[in-house]
């Protein structure tokens, strides 16, 4: 199988710089790409901060944390990713900048290199489509926040080789995480389940079942989840939860996946939810 130990990863934000400080803290050389000098800045300069916090805890060595800081490497440019032999996008998740961005991948890194996105909803047989490489693309989703949860959900694009998949489960176990095993379908497995359910819980806010504050307490008491629905959403972020249910609702087209008019109108208000204080709870900003 392939030998991976250069990867590249495109975006600094909440999941590329959680993908890199695992990668790093697993021994790979990470090279972290972002186009914006102030997010990049920010999302290195918060790996450093978590890899201390880490060391405060106990939970690895000063000598760790200096190591897999050291392997982390950062720039502004998409060509210093040509030689990673891995790379897995991580930028906001819009379909035509995804589209984009492996189009400039594409042309830019080794021809022999896998190509990876950590897209949660965005179709991977659509974003091969886009490239010369369609059995080289495979989906790498992590949880938030990266460094805590277990998963990565691997989806298998229509043209994804078994060598591809192979590679990107063994790099994902190699991270310390566990794999499974989703095909292309709107959703893929986790969000198929996921998002219904926490549109669920804002039907029963809308329809006056309960408060978001007991719907929250039921389901985190009541059926043992470390968050309620409402407030994981929060953490997600509202306007990613739309984007998700929209995907299900038009990909499946069926009306059991027809957005709460609730979460559109609280996306239109600009409640995003953690992200900017607001969403159906109130948080410090
Ligand atoms: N980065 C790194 N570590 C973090 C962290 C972060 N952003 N947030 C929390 N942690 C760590 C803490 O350091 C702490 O570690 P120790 O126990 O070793 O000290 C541990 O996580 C627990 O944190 P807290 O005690 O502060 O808080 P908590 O017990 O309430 O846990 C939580 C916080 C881990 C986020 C927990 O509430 C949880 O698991 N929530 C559900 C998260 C979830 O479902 N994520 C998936 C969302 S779906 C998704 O990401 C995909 C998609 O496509 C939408």
């Amino acid at each position: 199988m392939k030998n991976i130990q250069v990867i590249g990863i495109v975006g600094a934000g909440q999941m590329g710089r959680g993908i890199a400080q695992v990668a790093a803290q697993t021994g790979y050389d990470v090279i972290l790409f972002d186009a914006f000098k102030n997010s990049l800045d920010f999302g290195h300069n918060f790996i450093k901060t978590q890899l201390d916090k880490g060391v405060e805890k106990a939970k690895w060595t000063k000598d760790d944390a200096a190591r897999a800081f050291s392997l982390i490497k950062t720039s502004t440019e998409i060509s210093d990713l040509k030689n990673c032999d891995l790379v897995i996008e991580a930028a906001t998740e819009k379909k035509e900048l995804k589209f984009d961005i492996f189009k400039k991948l594409d042309e830019v890194v080794r021809a022999d290199a896998i190509l990876a996105s950590n897209t949660s909803s965005i179709s991977i047989t659509e974003i091969a489509a886009v490239t010369k490489r369609a059995d080289k693309i495979a989906g790498m989703h992590f949880m938030n926040p990266v460094p805590v949860m277990k998963l990565v959900e691997g989806i298998r694009g229509l043209e994804t080789s078994d060598e591809t998949f192979n590679v990107v489960a063994a790099v994902s176990e190699k991270m310390g995480k566990t794999f499974i095993r989703a095909n292309d379908f709107p959703g893929f497995a986790v969000n198929r389940i996921l998002m219904p359910m926490i549109n669920e819980a804002v039907y029963a806010l809308y329809e006056g079942v309960a408060t978001a504050k007991d719907i929250d307490t039921a389901m985190k008491l009541g059926t043992n989840q470390p968050m309620g629905p409402l407030e994981l959403a929060d953490f997600i972020g509202l306007d990613t939860c739309l984007a998700i249910m929209n995907v299900l609702h038009d990909g499946l087209a069926d009306t059991k996946y027809r957005p709460c008019p609730l979460l559109r109108q609280y996306v239109a208000a600009g409640r995003y939810g953690r992200k900017n204080g607001k969403g159906f709870h109130v948080y410090d900003k």
